[in-house]
């Protein structure tokens, strides 16, 4: 090994998609993922997040096996994966199994015609899991389905039509995989009042038909290289990769490991590098050698031995699962104890991407206080085997392992070599518990190990361990507390005693990191608690324990559990008559779909490099608020590749931006938020420019106050101005009136976007004029367009903004993204070259700000019976450093302080707080959720405070068609009580009731909860300039047509819907018209995508092109009656007619005066209403979604699937925004939540079980485009009644405890909230830190 020369390096030689590639100088920092986007051009693997948290990078690695002689095939992140690690490996991507050009796979096409994709962001990712399912299991179970998803993120669809789809692929078939009750699958078996996918008037239409789908052929697969299989037989080679920074050892065998680790003690051993490729890319460290012990036979081994099965340190979690599954099905139960706890934590380990990779050893060695095995490890005394070349010795794994934080009991030179998990006895029960915020895919907020064994035939105690994670800087035992319990009998005493020293045990400081210190605190007792019930349960079941669980305790120790989800989807299909060229109102699937699935759409990142382009990379700030001294770019100018750093000098215009006013700067100079952007580094790749930007330094001057929150800026009076409202009636006799007056508030935290693909700008210096091209992840073209020309100082003609396809916009990109563009033109300018830039999703999560927090204080007086007199209500929304379009949001919350409820005498007040965080933005709803979940907050507090049902004091209030709103526009069309009413049908609201109060008063530690939510949408942009849309469609001679309009499309459909309109009005086929793109030099000064309103303003600009052209064929069609389309379309060109027009449209009648409170801010409302059950966990404060039906009006839908696909998509973000996602900033203004390890969206398992949409029929809205209705936004705040619902089931659990009345329940309510508002005996042991006399972790912005 010595002898090795230190300069030599192998070639990597792997297959990707069938082909050999052999790279020479394989650079160990690089990725599979950089390898296949930038190296190869394999475009379709995306990159989400870089940190094997969204699956968007998902491919298939084959590799042969050949102590197995078997090829094993596995889905793996392509962000995590070292493409050192490859050799010899198949890669297969989304290319690689079909494309539209050639043949589609089954998968490919399902989940596009399924409607499973809408950016189609997500869809490579999820269609290569899939793949990589069938692959290992043509025929898999729902439950492989499920596992199979749980490491993809998707942030449009809701899911559910994706598991829809795939669900064809399944063992049992149909939409529900047949395990509907009764009568097999829903699909083919609807309930005579359930009309699936159609309806009953004009039924037979589905949302996709499943028999067009092909059928799954395994021989079309491409075959695993038989060079591979050759070479794999051969026996292993060391390889040396010498990168950059990095050198990468694969050593041949164990004694040359051990060799290499004395000559390197520092050196890392990676296996799965789902660790060390995380500290690598966001702790910003190094690690110079890395050894890789792929090859290393003895550490991938699995043994029998006396006491259980000693596994090699680098077998993988997937590996680990299979096998302990095998035991558990062989062996006896009291046997498996330890297994089977191994395997239910397992189920909630990551994702299968990195549960394939991951190994044993990594886990149990990056020593995390949070991993997920370490507790049962220790709680069940494994033992270790270390290994150095002076030889083996064997550890228990007890507290005195882990030395500290991150650190273990292994010397430099030594390695893990494996680990034995034993076999448990009679008398011995083991049981694993984890809590998290989201169950799929979470780091653990308090995870543990539960170990007891019995003095034989007895209850009495002979030893118990019981180990935490997320207690303390490493696993703990909780001794002190054991050795109490020690001898002891099992009983309610024992349990009463456990739980009060573990409260003096387990303590924590009141600024611990991590937070939620309360919660943690009381979770230790509660999963120990549900460890006595479990075990108890079991002595009962040996006739060993006095008493048995009582059967109101029974369901405080199930397992987690979610049944497979079962939908139904309701809508009105076209007329018998309409023409079948006629698409409007028909399910057509979104045009860009089946690409999406292939990966051959064009994402803004996706376009080709010049041949002399450059990455760009941000430089920002670490400090909320001081100024700036100096930069030294020194170190960062010495990083290899590096061409120049870009400042405020840099500006050839003005440094003066923002999208309403211009009170932000392009570079800053003093910085007012953690993340301003204080510069950029352009450099020849992303790594070198990332590089060199952490190397920037900068020196502040810190300057006071730091404003974080809302409380903090009403302490300091800091407020943008003005200060809004909206007043009618009179309040003092509204409350004059009332019987009872009560006052309340409620906080909403904010919300990241997470658009899966991060805001990405392409500049490209056309090299004359100044004039520029800019490709752009943009929902605004003109914006961009406007405020770049403003910093190069040009005049906007010679910009030009072009936007293909947004993998997800939600309003996070129709204003912040221009700043990201600005800086990358500058750059540009600067530099004369392409310059581009995909922000990582720390990068963009850090700078780009979202949905505004909003705090709301409110004074509510009504009668006995629940009727609301009066109210006041004052609002706080955490602006952040800047107002980019802060008053409209406020306005629209204002406009919004009404829900759906007529209040005599209102006033709504609302403050917008200037902080030091960035500034928050325009996000799917834009202030209207927040407006109104305050004022479901409040109607919940009268329901409690009179005793009545919330159902009965929604209803009462609810408002009648022609009254009038706050702000005196009168309600139209008015369609609520039909909603309602549907909504209550179609829940099966009342016996729904009846079930869950029984249910309540069967359970103790599980609580079920229902709610039905209505909400009222304004639909209209409130600034009224932007109302307006244009339109230009070109006819060509060969009677093709080019449409091009001011909407962007992000995933919502837009395109699809315009084509659907053209083709409409000019009466010919879809496939005859396209769109290209949206391009500034072709619709000018269009508005942004937004509000909701893009179908409304688009489709009538689209429409009147349309019939301007119609018009001028219309000569040429009377003269020709029985010609073609083409036909009259040559006619009038030879004729010399103008075959191109151009459309516009302005919304009419609008305009609202805040100072007179009169005239219309709106041109209609969209409405719907929703009911949602869930059930809790009061011990852990988890919950499930178990049923949700939803009655939206969207009009005369345009497209039901789309309109669908809509309505699920913002109900699902709207279940994240309420119930899971949570912003964390340190009180310095830092945010932690920087990506999907921290910050949950939802996933594929928190969908409803029982979902129905149904959109209401025979609803014409005469202000739109063909009677359709506007739909992005209205739905999301529906998802309060999953929120209101939790409430409803956590005022069950307060009952048991003798409370009653109002209550406060802030949102989100994460299982935090939710653990801590079911106060019980439990939490009684964990009274919360007094505030003020502590600096917590976190703050609430
Ligand atoms: C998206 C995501 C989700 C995750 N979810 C969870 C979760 O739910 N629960 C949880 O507990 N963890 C989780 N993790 C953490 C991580 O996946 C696990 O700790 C994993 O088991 C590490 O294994 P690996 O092979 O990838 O380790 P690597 O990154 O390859 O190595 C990790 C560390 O172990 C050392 N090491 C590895 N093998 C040996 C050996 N034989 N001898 C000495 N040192 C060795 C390495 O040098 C390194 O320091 C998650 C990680 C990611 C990225
Ligand atoms: S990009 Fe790899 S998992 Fe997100
Ligand atoms: S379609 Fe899944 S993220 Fe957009």
């Amino acid at each position: 090994m010595e002898e090795m020369n230190q300069n030599h390096h192998d070639d990597l030689v792997l297959f990707v998609n069938g082909k050999k590639v052999v790279q020479r100088n394989a650079d160990p920092e690089m990725t599979l993922l950089t390898f296949l986007r930038r190296k190869l051009s394999l475009t379709g693997t995306k990159l989400g997040c870089a940190e094997g948290g969204c699956g968007a990078c998902t491919v298939m690695v084959s590799r042969f096996n050949s102590h197995h002689n078997q090829i094993i095939h596995h889905a793996v992140n392509a962000c995590l994966a070292p493409l050192c690690s490859l050799h010899h490996c198949a890669v297969t991507t989304v290319e690689g199994i079909g494309s539209v050009a050639s043949k589609l796979h089954p998968v490919q096409e399902r989940i596009a015609k399924a409607h499973g994709s809408q950016c189609g962001f997500c869809t490579p990712g999820i269609v290569m899991s899939m793949y990589a399912l069938l692959k290992n299991s043509p025929q898999p179970s729902m439950q492989d389905m499920e596992e199979a998803f749980q490491g993809n993120l998707c942030r449009c669809t809701g899911y559910r039509a994706i598991l829809e789809g795939y669900k064809t692929f399944a063992k049992q078939g149909g939409c529900c995989g047949g395990r509907r009750k009764g009568n097999g699958c829903c699909m083919t078996s609807a309930h005579e009042d359930e009309h699936v996918n159609g309806d009953s008037t004009h039924s037979g239409q589905q949302l996709f038909d499943p028999s067009e789908f092909m059928p799954l052929d395994p021989t079309q697969e491409i075959i695993f290289p038989p060079e591979l299989i050759s070479l794999g037989k051969q026996p292993p080679r060391s390889l040396r990769f010498i990168g950059e920074r990095v050198l990468w050892i694969q050593p041949s065998s164990l004694n040359e490991l051990l060799q290499l680790k004395a000559v390197y003690p520092a050196a890392k051993l990676v296996v799965g590098n789902t660790e060390v490729g995380i500290e690598m890319k966001f702790k910003n460290l190094l690690y110079p050698v890395i050894l890789a012990p792929a090859y290393i036979q003895e550490l991938s081994s699995i043994q029998y031995t006396e006491n259980g099965i000693e596994f090699g340190a680098s077998v993988t979690l997937t590996v680990l699962g299979k096998k302990l599954r095998e035991e558990v099905d062989k062996l006896p139960s009291y046997k498996t104890e330890v297994f089977q706890a191994i395997l239910e934590q397992l189920r909630w380990f990551a994702g299968q991407q990195i549960r394939n990779v991951a190994a044993i050893g990594g886990n149990i060695m990056t020593a995390s206080p949070i991993s997920d095995l370490n507790p049962l490890f220790m709680a069940a005394g494994c033992k270790l085997t270390l290994m150095s070349k002076e030889g083996k010795r064997v550890l228990q794994m007890d507290d005195k392992f882990f030395s500290g934080y991150r650190k273990t009991a292994l010397k430099p030179e030594e390695i893990l070599l494996s680990i034995e998990i034993p076999y448990t006895k009679k008398g011995q029960y083991f049981s694993a518990f984890k809590q998290s915020t989201r169950k799929e895919d979470d780091i653990a907020t308090v995870t543990c190990g539960m170990n007891v064994i019995f003095q034989q035939g007895s209850n009495i105690i002979q030893d118990i361990q019981l180990s935490y994670g997320g207690m303390a800087p490493t696993t703990v035992l909780t001794t002190a507390t054991c050795n109490r319990l020690i001898g002891r009998r099992w009983g309610e005493e024992l349990m009463e005693d456990a739980c009060s020293s573990l409260a003096e045990e387990m303590t924590l400081s009141p600024s611990a990191p991590g937070g939620m210190v309360t919660y943690r605190r009381a979770l230790t007792i509660s999963l120990f608690f549900k460890f006595y019930l479990t075990v108890q349960q079991k002595l009962a079941q040996m006739h060993l324990s006095v008493e048995d669980v009582k059967p109101n305790y029974a369901s405080a120790i199930e397992l987690f559990h979610v049944d497979s989800p079962t939908s139904v989807q309701l809508y009105q299909t076209v007329p018998p008559g309409q023409s079948t060229d006629d698409m409007v109102g028909r399910p057509i699937m979104h045009l860009s779909a089946l690409k999406q699935a292939t990966g051959e759409a064009v994402y803004c990142d996706d376009i080709p490099q010049y041949e002399n382009g450059l990455y760009l990379a941000l430089v920002t700030s670490t400090k909320a608020h001081a100024y700036i001294k100096s930069i030294e770019t020194d170190d960062a100018m010495a990083v290899p590749g590096v061409v120049t750093f870009v400042s405020a000098k840099d500006l050839p215009g003005s440094n003066e931006t923002g999208p309403a006013v211009y009170d932000e700067t392009v570079f800053a100079d003093k910085v007012t938020c953690v993340g301003h952007i204080v510069g950029a580094i352009v450099a020849d790749t992303q790594a070198h420019a990332q590089r060199a930007a952490k190397a920037v330094k900068i020196s502040y001057e810190e300057l006071q106050p730091v404003i974080v929150t809302i409380q903090d800026a009403i302490a300091n009076q800091s407020f943008y101005r003005p200060v809004r409202m909206i007043e009618k009636g009179d309040l003092a006799k509204g409350f004059h009136e009332s019987d009872n007056i009560l006052e309340g508030e409620i906080h909403i935290g904010g919300q990241e976007h997470f658009y899966l693909e991060t805001n990405c700008t392409l500049a490209v210096p056309r090299g004359e004029d100044g004039e520029m091209e800019l490709f752009v992840s943009t929902q605004s073209a003109s914006k961009t367009q406007a405020l770049v020309a403003k910093a190069l100082g040009v005049p906007a003609s010679h910009i030009v903004c072009r936007v293909k396809r947004m993998g997800g916009g939600f309003g996070g990109k129709e204003s912040r993204s221009a700043i990201l563009s600005t800086v990358v033109a500058v750059a540009a300018h600067k530099v004369k070259r392409p310059v581009r830039c995909m922000l990582d999703r720390d990068e963009d999560m850090l700078v780009s700000g979202g949905r505004h927090p909003f705090f709301g204080r409110y004074k509510v007086g009504f009668k006995k019976n629940g009727k609301v007199m009066a109210l006041d209500v004052t609002y706080y929304s955490n602006v952040g450093n800047s107002m980019d379009l802060s008053l409209s949001i406020m306005e629209r919350a204002l406009f919004h302080m009404d829900n759906c409820y007529n209040i005599p005498h209102i006033r709504g007040t609302g403050y917008m707080c200037k902080t030091n965080l960035p500034s928050n933005t325009a996000f799917r709803g834009f202030g209207g959720p927040q407006g109104m979940m305050v004022s479901e907050s409040w109607i919940s507090d009268v329901a409690l405070c009179c005793g009545i049902p919330a159902e009965q004091v929604r209803e009462i209030n609810l408002y009648k068609q022609g009254e009038c709103t706050p702000f005196n526009q009168c309600l139209e069309q008015f369609t609520i009580d039909r909603c309602w009413e549907e909504c209550m049908n179609i829940s099966d609201f009342h016996q729904r009731k009846a079930r869950v109060e029984l249910y309540n008063k069967q359970h103790r530690w599980t609580k079920r909860g229902l709610s039905i939510i209505p909400t009222k949408f304004g639909i209209s942009f409130t600034a009224i300039f932007l109302n307006q849309a244009g339109a230009l469609v070109h006819i060509y001679t060969d009677g093709s047509v080019l449409l091009t309009h001011g909407g962007t499309e992000m995933g919502q459909g837009l395109h699809t819907k315009m084509i659907q309109v053209a083709s409409k009005t000019l009466e010919i086929p879809t496939s005859k018209i396209h769109i290209s793109e949206t391009c500034t030099n072709t619709v000018p000064n269009t508005s942004p995508t937004a509000a909701s309103a893009s179908s409304d303003l688009n489709g009538m600009a689209v429409y009147n092109a349309c019939q301007t052209l119609l018009q001028r064929l219309d000569p040429y069609k009377a003269r020709n009656p029985k010609g073609s389309w083409e036909d009259w379309v040559k006619a009038a060109y030879f004729d010399r007619v103008n075959l191109s027009a151009n459309g516009f449209y302005r919304t009419p009648d609008l305009g609202y005066d805040f100072e007179t409170n009169s005239g219309r801010p709106f041109n209609y409302f969209s409405y719907g209403v929703a009911v949602s059950e869930v059930e809790i966990d009061c011990l852990t404060g988890s919950h499930k979604n178990l049923h949700t039906s939803i009655v939206m009006d969207v009009g005369k839908s345009l497209n039901p699937a789309l309109d669908i696909g809509q309505v699920e998509g913002a109900f699902m973000q709207g279940v994240g925004l309420f119930t899971l996602e949570e912003l964390r900033y340190s009180p310095q203004g830092h945010l932690y939540t920087r990506g999907p390890g921290m910050y949950k969206i939802p996933a594929f398992g928190d969908i409803p079980t029982e979902l129905k949409v149904s959109l209401l029929r025979d609803a014409p809205n005469e202000k739109a485009i063909f009677s359709s209705k506007a739909v992005g936004e209205p739905p999301l705040f529906l998802a309060a009644s999953v929120f209101y619902a939790i409430k409803d089931a956590i005022t069950a659990a307060r009952a048991e405890s003798g409370l009653s009345g109002p209550f406060r329940l802030d949102s989100p309510a994460t299982p935090e909230r939710i653990r801590n508002a079911c106060e019980d005996k439990f939490t009684k042991l964990c009274p919360p830190p007094e505030p003020g006399t502590y600096t917590p972790w976190d703050v609430r912005v």
